[in-house]
């Protein structure tokens, strides 16, 4: 009954909370200059808008990550919705990128008439960036500033939550996990790692090998022999177990083994949905790249080289540090490309294997 009157009750203002969504822009230079510098409000609103759009990104990431948490066949049989969700991430990271030209309409100048009474707050405290970043996969150790960063939450509530972001596993730690169990990786006696390793010499040989013995001109003939070795070195190494994640590696040889044979046999079914999954994952790091490539690129035409007003960084150097590989989350998908080939070279699926990729297996029917 009560709920009933609740529901009749319901009006756009009050199911938005408009009333106090909209009584949140508190301009400081009125508050501490007593004069309001008009473009403090697209400041504030800017900030605020990318704040909401974090979590929602947050909510779509992190209910990726509880997906994962399951078995290898339960995580295949919810494909679907992993890959709608990382594209509804993608999009609003594309969304958020634009969202910089607007803020980019106030000038430096207009900005410098508020910029001190914001001291010493700074975006470096942005906790849902934080949490964002520990939950897609940033490597702790990669960072810069890596203790500085948790020193800036003091309150019981964010230390948690920032302490749950870091010691929850990641979203890269859940896709390594799921990549590694393949059930059809060393299967049916076929082993894709080797097979495709010696594809890939073959395919060196043939395109750069073989020329080079016909070549005449020493000094290119040197060349492509440098290059000749180099890619079967490339081919070893990229395979390799890592002992310590690096800014080019992360992933186990199994899981990259797995990511491999997904980027390769993607048309057989059971490997569309997890084709389109890994194409995800790199798009959304690409995006939260290009997103800190964006912000600094502003930062830098809006301060200058100055320091953050909280003093919590050198300011623009420091940006622009965060635009490396070291930031990256998935640098083993993004390299994946060094070392494909035309698909002419691909090794020949077992036919029992390729019966057991054809049906898509969904526990739930
Ligand atoms: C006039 C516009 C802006 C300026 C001048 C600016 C300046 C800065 C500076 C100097 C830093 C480095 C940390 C420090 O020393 O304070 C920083 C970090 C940051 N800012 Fe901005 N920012 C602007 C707009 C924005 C907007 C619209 C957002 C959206 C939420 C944002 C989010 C962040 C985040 C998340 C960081 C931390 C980045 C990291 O540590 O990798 N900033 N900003």
């Amino acid at each position: 009954m009560s709920e009933k009157k609740e529901n009749e009750d319901l009006h756009y203002d009050t199911y938005l909370r408009l009333d106090s969504f909209l009584e949140c822009q508190i301009p400081q230079s009125l508050k501490l200059g007593g004069q309001l510098v008009h473009d403090e409000h697209l400041f504030i609103t800017t900030h605020q808008a990318f704040e909401l759009w974090f979590k929602q990104i947050l909510v779509e990431i992190d209910s990726v990550r509880e997906m994962f948490h399951h078995e290898f066949e339960v995580v295949e049989s919810k494909m679907l919705y992993i890959v709608r969700r990382l594209g509804r991430v993608a999009a609003i990271f594309k969304l958020i990128i634009e969202q910089f030209h607007i803020l980019e309409t106030m000038t430096p100048i207009d900005y410098m008439d508020f910029r001190y009474y914001l001291k010493p707050a700074s975006g470096f405290q942005s906790l849902q960036f934080r949490c964002l970043e520990n939950k897609l996969g940033v490597v702790e150790d990669l960072r810069r500033y890596k203790d500085a960063y948790k020193d800036e939450f003091i309150d019981e509530k964010s230390k948690t939550i920032l302490a749950e972001s870091i010691n929850s596993p990641s979203l890269a730690d859940l896709v390594e996990k799921w990549l590694e169990n393949i059930p059809v990786l060393n299967d049916h006696g076929f082993d894709i790692l080797q097979s495709y390793k010696n594809a890939f010499l073959k395919w060196t040989k043939d395109t750069i090998l073989d020329p080079a013995m016909n070549e005449r001109d020493a000094k290119r003939k040197e060349k492509m022999m440098t290059e000749y070795n180099k890619q079967a070195d490339i081919i070893d190494v990229m395979f390799e177990d890592v002992d310590k994640k690096t800014e080019h590696r992360r992933m186990s040889s199994k899981a990259l083994t797995g990511a491999l044979m997904i980027s390769l046999y993607r048309e057989e079914p059971r490997f569309n949905q997890p084709f389109q999954m890994l194409t995800l994952l790199k798009e959304v790091d690409s995006l939260m790249a290009k997103w800190r490539d964006t912000h600094v690129s502003m930062v830098h035409r809006m301060i200058g080289q100055k320091p953050g007003v909280g003093y919590c960084s050198s300011g623009y150097l420091y940006l622009r540090s965060t635009c490396s590989d070291n930031y990256a989350i998935f640098p083993d998908l993004i390299n994946m490309p060094t070392y494909l080939m035309p698909r002419v070279y691909y090794p020949q699926l077992p036919e029992t294997l390729k019966q057991k990729l054809a049906f898509a297996h969904n526990s739930q029917t």
